[in-house]
């Protein structure tokens, strides 16, 4: 059942699930004969980097990081802290960023930055969602799951407000959903 704040899926679950066992593929046969290191942005990748982890048939290792440029808003501040940092070091390791979607950019690009700096051997992204004409900045996104129009999406870990994070679709909220 379709949540009643929700007023249009974007990508039902199973078209989620058939899109990252294709990533999950296309990564395999690209780093076959490697280990590849997922290193997840939270929150919003979290579930995202849990199923993509499964579909991979290399040997994987996860990490973690957390930064902060939203708030509870809907903009992109361009303001970008780290909250939680990796646990350990990437230096020689082929690292594989995932993220939940890429907007402005300006996120990833601080990210990409600080973690070319630690000397891993490659360094790619991976990104469920792209915001088609909203890049602010330019960056390279090895793969997307899927390039969607500028609208603000929740669901399979995106939220609004820390909501909706646990939603196994990708949808558009209603309007009356911002007002409280
Ligand atoms: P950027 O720095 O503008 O690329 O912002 C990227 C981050 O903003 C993402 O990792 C999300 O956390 C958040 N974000 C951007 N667009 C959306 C959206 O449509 N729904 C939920 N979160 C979003
Ligand atoms: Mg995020």
């Amino acid at each position: 059942m379709t949540h009643p704040d929700i007023q249009e899926i974007v990508y039902s679950e199973d078209r989620v699930r058939a899109r990252v066992a294709e990533l999950g593929a296309e990564i395999s046969r690209d780093y076959e004969g490697r280990s590849v290191l997922l290193i997840a942005v939270l929150r919003g990748a979290a579930l995202f980097i849990a199923d993509l982890a499964r579909e991979i048939t290399v040997p994987v290792e996860l990490d973690f990081m957390a930064v902060s440029s939203y708030g509870s808003a809907t903009k992109s501040s361009g303001v970008v802290r780290i909250l939680k940092d990796l646990d350990e070091t990437i230096e020689g390791r082929d690292v594989l960023v995932v993220e939940d979607i890429l907007d402005t950019g300006l996120t990833l690009k601080y990210l990409l930055k600080n973690l070319a700096s630690r000397k891993p051997a490659s360094l790619e992204i991976v990104a469920l969602l792209s915001k088609e004409g909203k890049q602010r900045v330019p960056i390279s996104c090895r793969y997307t799951g899927f390039s969607i129009p500028d609208e603000f999406v929740v669901g399979y870990g995106l939220d609004f407000a820390e909501r909706y994070r646990n939603l196994p679709y990708i949808g558009i909220l209603k309007p009356s959903a911002y007002q409280d």
